[in-house]
């Protein structure tokens, strides 16, 4: 599939086969332009030992302005950031999809991604060029993959803004890399680059440079102390299960809602006891909990998240999993603790679904998967789940069984699909796209960052078996333990604040009256995901978007974004109108700085004909301009 940049001149292109160390540091010396390294694919067990530092190196070796792109595997990619110097500025993590999934063995998911990590020289946000993904359209009914509802007025004709899941392309890191590679020219086919230098690594002859501890960065450096006084769970081998005695969970601790710290509750759990841990902690971002304040120093949160994740690990029986949720670059910090006690599984790139606000934008959540020792055959891949799902969950989904690539979930299309006996299902691999984040009001509760049930559906029944214990320490609405009791498995919630544990409970409480706790509901939400401040629903006779095609209108006579007072001068409608109803002056722009999309597929070449090869079209190409004055609304 193909991507569209804005108003880019593509890099020129320069390749080089590397063969030894020095070749490799030669090369990047001073380069001031985008520099990609290709490293090899490997198994888990082939994994070059302390590659991060032959590419720390090279970032210190490149000019004040470059970009450096590092294309690997997993891993590599972990142990690139765990010592990357503080000259260089993390920019992204990008899933990249593989042509097809990697299984080994019943252990863990397949494979299906392998990253790229982009660094700068320079400390501001990542410059690079507005890019659209095509869109992708149902085969069975024929619409765009996603339902853009009535907010196709917002939208490109020909795509959405990148995200940081790449899954419209496909390839192997052994492989032809050319559609990633032409990509990144034309992302960062702005000044003052010029040229992409492509690294070639892949059969290079590479040769261990010395750990250093001394040069290891602040935040990652101060996991050691834990390290050396944690017992090194990784240790078990073999078949755990039946090796170590099962630990029966007191049963005051089971399928209870815990109010208290975690740290201290978590003492009170023996060893060995619990069949599977999902845990999804604050993620240091300022969110605005109850009771809780969620912005420590970096190295004092990481300091914090060591001491649970060895208390989980401890009551952890031996061949299960802790499954650990967070943003990608805490996730790199999170695998570097946990793979010292820990086994790794899976790291699963669950893409959110965000609408894509900015230029890359960050969708995706990063599932750490470790085993407690050698993991067990995963009870979902062996058939041995058990129930899967529950009778709310929507139609289209299936824990299992996830939705292939491209099929949509308007409810229409799925019954006909069901109807017609299509198979729309694809492998259940750790790459995920067919789970929403929750978005209605009517679907939450009074709690800033709750997940979707469908994601705690999937990976419980990954996990789990019938009536195991499943254990989350930041329990907060409940998201866990409701989703585990829903499926007839045992549960331990533990969570700081009493006003968060009081909605779980009652929510337990309406499972066992039968009720569904994740039906739809009218409710008043105090609590906010989102720092964005969200206006009261106005009564004015005009939609919203009626206000937003008026200022395309303006827009089109000045053959420019209008300012409010230009707005106010030439509009039909009172300017207090836009004041009441829209957040920012850029969300009043939004369907005039892009072109209005339709959702079913035109068959007479392409939905965008005109754009293609030409930036934005003539229309867009005038507004690019002035839109650097507006925050970005979607689309
Ligand atoms: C990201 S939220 C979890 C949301 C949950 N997954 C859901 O779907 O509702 C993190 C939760 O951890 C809780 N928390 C913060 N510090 C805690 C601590 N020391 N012990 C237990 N819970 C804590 C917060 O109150 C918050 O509810």
């Amino acid at each position: 599939m193909a991507h569209l940049s804005e108003n880019n001149r593509p890099l020129k292109l320069k390749q080089l086969l590397i063969h030894n160390n020095d070749e490799l540091s030669e090369a990047a010396q001073n380069f001031n332009d985008v520099c990609v390294v290709i490293l090899p694919s490997h198994s888990e067990e082939d994994a070059h030992s302390n590659i991060g530092r032959l590419i720390a190196n090279i970032a210190n070796r490149l000019g004040s302005e470059a970009t450096l792109i590092t294309l690997g595997e997993i891993t590599d990619l972990v142990q690139i950031q765990a010592v990357i110097p503080s000259t260089v500025r993390y920019q992204h993590w990008i899933a990249i999809k593989r042509t097809f999934p990697h299984q080994t063995d019943n252990r863990s998911l397949p494979n299906y991604h392998f990253g790229a990590l982009i660094h700068t020289r320079y400390k501001k946000s990542l410059r690079h060029v507005k890019t659209r993904i095509e869109y992708t359209y149902c085969p069975n009914c024929d619409k765009t993959t996603k339902d853009y509802g009535g907010k196709k007025h917002t939208y490109h004709q020909y795509g959405t803004l990148m995200s940081d899941v790449w899954r419209d392309i496909a390839c192997e890191l052994d492989g032809d890399l050319t559609p990633v590679i032409t990509r990144f020219q034309d992302l960062f086919g702005l000044e003052p680059y010029k040229e992409l230098l492509a690294l070639d690594c892949r059969l290079m002859d590479y040769q261990p440079l010395p750990f250093d501890d001394n040069r290891t960065p602040d935040w990652i450096q101060n996991f050691n102390i834990i390290r050396e006084s944690a017992p090194q769970y990784s240790l078990f081998s073999g078949n755990n299960e039946q090796k170590t005695p099962e630990v029966r969970l007191a049963l005051d601790l089971t399928d209870q809602i815990i109010n208290g710290d975690c740290l201290e509750q978590l003492q009170e759990i023996p060893d060995n006891s619990i069949d599977f841990i999902f845990t999804d902690p604050p993620y240091n971002l300022g969110k605005k909990y109850s009771g809780y304040t969620d912005d420590l120093e970096v190295k004092e949160y990481f300091n914090w998240c060591d001491k649970w994740i060895a208390e989980l690990a401890r009551v952890l029986k031996p061949g299960r999993t802790l499954a650990l949720l967070n943003i990608p670059i805490w996730s790199i910090r999170h695998f570097l603790f946990m793979d010292t006690i820990l086994q790794f599984q899976n790291w699963i790139a669950w893409d959110a679904l965000s609408f894509p606000v900015r230029l890359i934008m960050p969708a995706h959540y990063t599932i750490l998967v470790f085993s407690k020792g050698e993991s067990r055959n995963l009870p979902g891949l062996v058939g041995e789940s058990g129930q899967t799902s529950v009778p709310g969950a929507p139609l289209a989904f299936d824990s299992l069984n996830p939705l292939a690539e491209g099929y949509c979930l308007r409810s229409s299309c799925v019954r006909h699909r069901q109807m017609m006996q299509r198979d729309d299902r694809g492998p259940l691999t750790d790459l995920w796209w067919d789970i929403h984040r929750l978005k209605h009001n009517s679907r939450r509760v009074d709690h800033p960052t709750q997940l979707p049930p469908h994601l705690m559906y999937r990976l419980i029944s990954i996990f789990t078996r019938p009536k195991e214990i499943v254990l989350d320490c930041f329990n907060g609405a409940g998201t866990t333990t409701l989703a585990a009791h829903q499926l007839g498995r045992h549960y331990v919630g533990i969570e700081s604040s009493s006003k968060y544990c009081k909605i779980a409970k009652g929510r337990h409480d309406e499972i066992i009256r039968g009720i569904d706790p994740f039906r739809k509901v009218e409710r008043k939400l105090t609590a906010k995901n989102s720092p964005v401040p969200r206006l009261r629903k106005q009564k004015y006779e005009v939609p919203k978007k009626t206000l937003q095609l008026e200022v395309r209108r303006i827009a089109q006579e000045l053959n420019r974004l209008p300012t409010r007072a230009e707005v106010a001068q030439r509009g039909k409608y009172p300017i207090k109108y836009y004041d009441n109803y829209f957040v920012s002056w850029g969300e009043v722009c939004a369907a005039a700085r892009t072109t209005g999309m339709t959702e079913i597929r035109n068959y007479s070449g392409n939905n965008n004909s005109e754009d293609k090869g030409s930036g934005l079209g003539v229309k867009q190409l005038s507004f690019s301009l002035d839109e650097r004055n507006y925050p970005a609304q979607e689309g």
